[in-house]
């Protein structure tokens, strides 16, 4: 099966980046990220693409005067790289529908707590004051709404008594490692299906061909 090709959107850290990274060299994950856009020139999620063959692309909203401009120049980057699925690993804005509606359906993104509860900022905060025993992380797809596209993947994790923010974000992040990438693979296999605002996750095709697996952007 011929690889999907990503384009990973990040504004910071870089480690669902990471996880992205080590998945597919561990040959866990049959894509290839054909670009990295930040927002951000300052991310180390740049600096962990250093010495890949991946192009790494800094794309900073200040350069534009409207948002639909800053947005068309990230689409188009990702069009020139001829990315079929668009991965938000932190990345720091809200996309506009022009944005969306270029990408529905191909765009994923990871949100540290089980939706939809706490979404937002400061997820795992907001988990922590409302006194939540449990939480988590989400993968979804994106919507026109703020992480309330439809779910692929969850995970749980205790809230323990003693946690503080970063304990609880440090507990969580270890199964988005985990989980981000074992949604992304379900996606590259084909194996999400969408009905209305419910993933189906199919039955694994063995000697599936590549022409049933088309899922290019526009
Ligand atoms: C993660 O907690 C993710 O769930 C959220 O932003 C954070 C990004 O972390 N959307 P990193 O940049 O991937 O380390």
């Amino acid at each position: 099966m011929s690889k999907i090709i990503l384009g990973i959107l990040v504004s910071g850290r870089g480690s669902n980046l990471q996880s992205i990274l080590d998945a597919i060299h561990a040959e866990r994950l049959n894509a290839k990220i054909g670009v990295v856009i930040s927002d951000n020139p300052e991310a180390n999620a740049l600096k962990r693409i250093a010495g890949f063959d991946i192009p790494g692309v800094c794309i900073e909203r200040k350069n534009f005067t409207a948002k639909q401009d800053f947005e068309k120049a990230i689409a188009d980057e990702l069009n020139i790289h001829h990315v079929e699925l668009v991965v938000l690993a932190g990345f720091m804005r809200i996309l506009s529908p022009y944005f969306i509606q270029r990408c529905f359906g191909k765009i994923m993104n990871i949100h540290p707590s089980l939706l939809p509860a706490f979404p937002g900022l400061d997820a795992q905060q907001q988990a922590l004051q409302y006194g939540a025993k449990v939480s988590g992380c989400t993968v979804h797809f994106i919507d026109q709404g703020i992480d309330t596209g439809p779910i692929i993947l969850q995970e749980a994790v205790p809230v323990l008594e003693e946690d503080t923010v970063e304990t609880l974000a440090e507990r969580i992040l270890h199964v988005e490692h985990i989980l981000y990438p074992r949604a992304i693979g379900l996606y590259c296999d084909g194996r999400l299906c969408t009905e209305n605002r419910r993933v189906r996750i199919l039955q694994e095709v063995e000697g599936k061909g590549d022409d049933e697996n088309e899922t290019g952007l526009d």
